[in-house]
């Protein structure tokens, strides 16, 4: 049995989606959710779900220990990032090299990086005349929305799109993808 924590900042419905995947899973066990927000409200998801929380702070992530000891005591193998905003620190790429993936709501390398989240992705994305955008998995290095690409899947723009318009059919996209390749990837 793999444990997973998913790290979430806001709405949470990929990790919700994550959590109805595994519910039954005998492989891949959500362990616990992470959040650098205490109102976000994928910790209320966690709780209808009954899974642990822990609601981390900067000084303690950035330059403490990285919140290693209670990651380990919940004997996390792989980390997944589910609209994490906060960038990783060396302590965690070092004790989960190759096992902390990331989704990005466009088709990386572009539009990434810095501040390039929610509706500014989108915003980009329409103002640069994209006819298509989509989503990109990846692993997770010391630099936003870089390491090696696993998994891409692609989606119309339309002229008369809003980013919010855009936001729907991506995160549609998430939901459907994101869990089936955590397995894939975790389990292979
Ligand atoms: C997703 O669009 C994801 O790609 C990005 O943050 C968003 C999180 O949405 N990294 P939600 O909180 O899962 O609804």
């Amino acid at each position: 049995m793999k444990r997973i924590a998913i790290f979430a900042s806001g709405t949470g419905s990929n990790a919700e989606k994550i959590l109805a995947y595994f519910k039954d899973s005998a492989d891949i066990k959500i362990a616990l959710i992470v959040s650098n927000k205490p109102d976000a409200g994928v910790l209320q998801i966690a709780n209808r779900h009954k899974v642990p929380t822990l609601v981390i702070e900067r000084e303690a992530f950035f330059k403490g220990d990285g919140y290693v000891p209670q990651l380990e005591a919940h004997q996390i193998d792989w980390i997944i990032l589910a609209g994490f905003l906060w960038k990783i620190p060396t302590t965690l790429l070092k004790g989960w090299e190759k096992r902390i993936i990331n989704i990005h709501p466009a088709l990386l390398p572009k539009y990434g990086g810095k501040g390039m989240y929610g509706n500014a992705v989108h915003t980009a994305v329409i103002q640069a005349g994209e006819t298509s955008s989509g989503i990109t998995i990846h692993f997770v290095d010391e630099h936003y929305d870089h390491g090696a690409i696993i998994f891409q899947a692609t989606c119309s723009v339309f002229p008369t799109d809003t980013p919010e318009a855009l936001a729907t059919r991506i995160h549609a996209l998430e939901h459907k993808h994101f869990p089936r390749v955590i397995e894939q990837v975790i389990t292979t």
